[in-house]
């Protein structure tokens, strides 16, 4: 995603594939969104470092989330109330919104529901949101070696529009290029 994240240098890497205590062993029976507040961060925070080499701590996804125009969205399986179950965290996604643009600035999904359209889901709400506050173009960037994010992405509708030469610093010294993808918001 973005470069400089609120730590400093960036991340790019589809990374590690960190367990998550409680997370799902199956396709969810629900996935559901909701706002990403400040008293998610830390929970944001956890499934961010499922995701990604560098670190976006509580404090970090707070800062970003306080920038007027940001907003985020949780995505999580609801618990079992028969069982007395909590919600289990699925993943998140951070966006920030300037006029009629806007910029995902991250996205990540626990390692244990990948692949089971909880990615998807959360850009459709990123969508809804912005179609109701009038913006007409989303933005992002990704390494070009992403091929979950670039299958995500594509098949959301986003096309290519550009390619930020070794933008990305791995921590194995390496330097990877950037796509730079855009998708157009039509109005209904
Ligand atoms: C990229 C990421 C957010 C995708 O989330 P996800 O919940 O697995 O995505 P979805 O299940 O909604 O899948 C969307 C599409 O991508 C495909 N896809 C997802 N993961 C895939 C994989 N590992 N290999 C091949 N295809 C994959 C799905 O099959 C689906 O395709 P379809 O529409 O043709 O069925 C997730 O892999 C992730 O968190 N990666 C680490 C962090 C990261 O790289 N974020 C993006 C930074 S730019």
């Amino acid at each position: 995603m973005t470069r400089t994240s609120p730590n400093g240098p960036a991340p790019g890497r589809a990374g590690s594939d960190h367990a998550n205590n409680s997370s799902p062993s199956k396709k969810p029976k629900a996935i559901e969104l909701v706002a990403l507040t400040g008293a998610f961060a830390s929970v944001a925070a956890a499934l961010h470092e499922q995701g990604f080499d560098d670190c976006w701590d509580a404090d970090a996804i707070t800062r970003l989330l306080d920038v007027p125009g940001a907003f985020g969205l949780l995505a999580f399986q609801p618990g079992d109330n028969a069982r007395n179950g909590a919600d289990i965290p699925l993943g998140f996604v951070l966006v920030q919104a300037v006029l009629d643009e806007a910029e995902i600035n991250t996205i990540v999904v626990t390692p244990s529901a990948r692949g089971l359209g909880v990615g998807k889901k959360l850009l459709s709400g990123v969508e809804k949101r912005l179609r109701a506050d009038d913006v007409t173009r989303m933005l992002l960037e990704v390494a070009i070696d992403n091929e979950p994010a670039l299958r995500l992405y594509r098949g959301f509708g986003f096309a290519e529009i550009g390619r930020r030469k070794r933008y990305y610093d791995r921590r194995d010294g390496q330097k990877v290029d950037a796509l730079v993808l855009e998708h157009h918001l039509v109005r209904d």
